[in-house]
């Protein structure tokens, strides 16, 4: 059984089992402790977190709320330091705050939220003896690298749309500045150094598109999601911008990819335009052969799009400031393409049911279409500006597949071969939405399915493909399920795949979030070849209510965001859903964990 130690190496644990224990569960021989959780101190004069006094200000420079991805950037003149950068997400302010009322939020409450949202770069330690593997990792606080990106921290607009009539407003004539970042949820490493962080579901922070009468922006902003009235948070009664009725285009100017150079604190963050816009779960890199970038990003909603962009110019190697400056530019020229997918088999052998056609695999071929090049567009109707702003509307006109939930992206360090994880459908095949297709071949789709693609000569600038669906989530005993052919009694039970990541040994890694099996979230490692191809193995689980996010998997230890712990129905400030981390009577805190072998050692060797 899985139990057993046995494994590819990297994968050598004893799996964990499935679990609701409110706690941090991780594997035996191994050891764990918090790193930074929401209101540690990040910036020289903030103070400790106290739940009965928040303050914006206080928040401002301390760890933000809801840590999703997350990098760890090497820091070359501090060998024992490293450089730790965390997203955002969103926040959770039944939770967060005292007494809090929905209905009558106040400006402190408010400036609060938007200071706990956007990033945070802040230095970590090893604290274990010089030289040994693994151990335990504090933050630094004050470190001099250390920064805050909030809501209200200056972005450049950057690439072919910046400056665009559709990005300008009363408080930004230019169409090139941006007060902030929002839900922040994947991200990825670029080979220059840098991080990109993607602006996922944005919508929920713009108000009163019900009210908008024009049809050509009402049917923009519904693509979008948006089209109530009041939102939950009411941001809108302390900022303008977040009503789409007084500031029309303030919601084109959120649903980017963004770039942050995090060696250089006082550098202005930029949103990449010829990247799309969409509900960006992240974005993640590959190289070209010459050198060009291709940036992968899913767009995370029911029936969307999976996107590449490949870059115009080569990369510079080396870390001079002419070449950093250089790299921040590679993600502004380039193609835009999104991909339709076609299966191999019969389409009468694609039931619903998850039933393997005869073939034996969900697998075919595919391509990328061209939407947009600088400013060119390939869309009928649309111009390039138009594309790169609405860019579900031009995906839908150009026929692209439509998904079930595209999350996070990852190409393989070892085959190139691009994974993603596709969380689930609920709604496929269900009324009037696309039934099940070879590449989402399950209706209801509860558990979601884990897609490798393989770009045609191994070219990430290829515009043909190949793929197979790698994995298909579930309870192993449940026949739809699929582990890339591994016996279904050795792997463990994994459900919503989220965010995924691979280790030096090119094992694949995937963070769930909303298991459907009962059970709490976790972080599980898998081997995408070989002997132990498909072999699903659980390392850890996370608290009551949280999701498992940023998964880093290093030699010698391996990082989670614990995102949103007690977050279940009815939870609030006075009663949560969690103890974790702090124990009774103390708010919950989504915090970053740090796991490492006892006693030192490479994970899973
Ligand atoms: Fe924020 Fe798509 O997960
Ligand atoms: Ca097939
Ligand atoms: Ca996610
Ligand atoms: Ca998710």
């Amino acid at each position: 059984g899985h139990g057993h130690g046995r494994g590819a190496r990297g994968l050598r644990f004893d799996a964990v089992e499935p679990n609701t224990a409110d706690a941090v569960t991780v594997a035996d021989g191994y050891d764990q402790n918090v790193v930074i959780a929401w209101g540690d101190p990040v910036l020289r004069g903030a103070p400790a977190f106290d739940p009965a006094r928040q303050t914006a200000a206080a928040q401002a420079g301390q760890f933000g709320y809801n840590n999703d991805f997350l990098a760890l950037l090497p820091l070359r003149w501090e060998r024992d330091k490293q450089l730790l950068v965390a997203n955002h997400e969103y926040t959770s302010e039944e939770v967060m705050f005292p007494g809090y009322d929905p209905e009558n939020v106040t400006r402190e409450q408010v400036e609060i939220a938007w200071a706990a949202h956007g990033m945070s770069v802040v230095a970590v330690e090893e604290e274990g003896r010089w030289g040994r593997r693994g151990g335990s990792l504090r933050a630094v606080p004050r470190h001099p690298l250390n920064r805050r990106i909030t809501a209200t921290t200056e972005f450049e607009l950057t690439g072919p749309a910046a400056g665009s009539d559709l990005l300008k407003t009363s408080a930004d004539p230019t169409g090139r500045r941006v007060l902030g970042t929002l839900n922040n949820c994947a991200g990825g490493t670029t080979p220059w150094g840098t991080v990109l962080s993607g602006e996922e579901n944005f919508n929920q922070y713009f108000a009163n598109a019900g009210a908008v009468t024009d049809p050509v922006a009402k049917q923009r902003l519904a693509r979008y999601g948006m089209s109530g009235g009041a939102t939950q948070r009411k941001w809108e009664r302390f900022d303008d911008r977040f009503d789409v009725v007084k500031e029309p285009q303030e919601p084109n100017r959120f649903g980017w990819v963004v770039e942050v150079d995090p060696y250089d604190p006082d550098s202005t963050p930029v949103k990449h335009t010829a990247l799309g816009r969409f509900k960006h779960e992240g974005a993640s890199i590959r190289l070209t052969r010459d050198g060009r970038a291709v940036a992968y990003s899913g767009d995370d909603e029911r029936f969307d799009y999976l996107y590449k962009f490949v870059s115009a110019k080569r990369m510079v190697r080396g870390n001079s400031r002419w070449a950093r400056a250089h790299n921040m530019t590679l993600l502004d020229e380039g193609t835009l393409y999104v991909a339709r997918l076609t299966g191999d088999s019969p389409a009468g052998e694609i039931d619903g049911s998850g039933t393997l056609p005869e073939d034996g695999e969900f697998d075919g071929g595919g391509e990328w279409i061209k939407l947009a090049s600088g400013d060119r567009s390939y869309v009928d109707g649309m111009t390039a500006e138009e594309v790169y702003v609405f860019t579900r509307l031009a995906a839908d006109k150009a026929g692209a597949t439509k998904m079930d939930r595209p999350e996070d992206v990852e190409p393989s360090p070892n085959s190139g071969k691009l994974y993603v994880a596709l969380t689930n459908n609920s709604r496929r095949g269900v009324d009037d939405n696309a039934a099940a297709d070879e590449a989402n071949p399950r209706n209801a789709n509860k558990h979601g399915h884990v897609l490798e693609l393989t770009e045609r000569h191994n070219d990430p600038a290829s515009t043909r493909f190949g793929w197979r669906l790698f994995l298909v989530c579930g309870d192993p005993a449940d026949p739809s399920t699929y582990f890339a052919g591994f016996p279904k009694e050795e792997v463990s039970p994994i459900s919503c795949p989220d965010n995924v990541a691979f280790d030096p040994y090119g094992n694949l890694w995937i963070s769930t979030d909303g298991n459907a099996l009962g059970a709490n979230d976790g972080l599980f490692g898998v081997a995408t070849t070989g002997r132990y191809e498909g072999q699903v193995k659980q390392f850890l689980t996370v608290p009551v209510g949280a999701e498992t996010c940023g998964p880093i998997v290093d030699e010698d230890r391996v990082l989670v965001a614990v995102q949103h712990p007690g977050e279940v129905d009815g939870a609030s400030y006075e009663n949560p859903g969690s103890v974790w981390p702090d124990g009774p009577g103390r708010p919950n805190r989504p915090a970053v964990v740090n796991v490492w072998r006892s006693g030192g050692g490479r994970i899973g060797a």
